[in-house]
């Protein structure tokens, strides 16, 4: 099947000149989603990944079944004031601005295996933050995986030596 097929590309949202790649056109569709979660399960498949971390809010969609599917535990990364116990936290650069991503500090063990998913690599500012929180709390990133890439944005360049594979690419 091809999924950039089941993407649905939503012009001037949120802002003018923005094309926004809408994942719900492909989330509702079952053979679609199925598709989309066994190529990340299959991704996994020799990694022994003791943890799927999935950024708010599109990285739960993503990440949560692609867990269940390979057998691994579930932790969210997210947006300030969310978490209820102890968190550590990243601040990282926007265009204009700073945003910031949080995660609780006993979500991950040292040295467990950790694979981080995504619904799109953008800039690869959230990325690289989650990347950061995960090896402070003493987890080895494993795996990092994207549904949708823009590939024109050069993210990918902030993760030499990682892992990085995306289903989609623009
Ligand atoms: C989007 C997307 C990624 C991030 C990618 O999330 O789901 O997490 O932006 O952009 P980057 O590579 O430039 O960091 P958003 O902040 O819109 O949050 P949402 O999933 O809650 O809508």
């Amino acid at each position: 099947m091809d999924l950039k097929e089941k993407i649905r590309n939503v012009q001037d949202f949120p802002k003018p000149g923005i094309g926004f790649k809408d994942i719900t056109t492909l989330l509702k569709d079952k053979d679609a989603f199925k598709e989309m979660v066994d190529i990340m399960a299959d991704n996994l498949k020799d990694l022994d990944v003791d943890v799927i971390v999935g950024p708010e809010a599109r990285g739960f969609l993503t990440g949560a079944p692609v867990a269940y599917a390979v057998g691994a535990g579930f932790v969210p990364i997210r947006k300030p004031g969310k978490l209820p116990a102890e968190t550590e936290s990243y601040e990282y650069e926007l265009e204009y601005g700073t945003d910031k991503i949080e995660i609780h500090k006993d979500a991950i063990e040292k040295g467990q295996k950790v694979a981080i998913i995504d619904d799109l690599l953008a800039t690869g500012g959230t990325m690289e933050a989650a990347v950061k929180l995960i090896e402070k709390l003493g987890g080895e990133v494993v795996s990092i995986q994207f549904l949708i890439e823009l590939e024109f944005l050069n993210g990918r360049e902030k993760f030499d030596g990682y892992n990085v594979e995306s289903i989609i690419k623009y």
